[in-house]
């Protein structure tokens, strides 16, 4: 079924000037960036996004981190876009991502580990809202 995700590169991949070649994994696999944006996190818009995890250890540094640079956020719209998401991103921790996935190629740690992506449907509806109001999402229409 087609299915939209919520995407963040983060403040890792974009200072070492690696949107483009994370974008063009995204098309490769057939996703579809349908909004994108850039911005500079606040704390508390980053504590917000990454609530769920208030009680874990990594929590603060998480939020640190997330607000040390800009981060381009986008939606990806594809066939099983949730599960070819996190296909093309790999393991949450780069040591165990899979060779050729964009965490195992960019990511050294993972506390840095270039990109976000919802697990989730409900998470990923939870996501786009987040960040993007209806009206600035772009569904194709050729
Ligand atoms: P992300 O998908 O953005 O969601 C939460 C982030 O917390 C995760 O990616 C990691 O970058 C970071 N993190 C740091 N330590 C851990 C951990 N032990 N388990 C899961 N996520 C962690």
């Amino acid at each position: 079924a087609v299915e939209r995700t919520l995407s963040i590169i983060k403040p890792d991949a974009v200072a070492k000037n690696v949107i483009g070649e994370i974008y063009s994994r995204f098309e490769k696999a057939g996703l579809n960036i349908i909004a994108a944006r850039m911005l500079h996190l606040s704390k508390e818009q980053a504590g917000e996004f990454y609530a769920v995890h208030r009680e874990r250890p990594f929590y603060n540094e998480l939020v640190e981190f997330m607000t040390s640079g800009p981060v381009m956020v986008q939606v990806l719209e594809g066939d099983e876009a949730i599960a070819k998401n996190r296909e093309v991103m790999g393991a949450t921790n780069p040591a165990e991502a899979a060779p050729g996935t964009i965490r195992a190629d960019f990511a050294k740690t993972v506390d840095e580990n270039a990109v976000h992506g919802s697990d989730a449907p409900e998470t990923a509806r939870a996501e786009i809202a987040f960040f993007f109001n209806d009206d600035e999402i772009c569904p194709r229409t050729r």
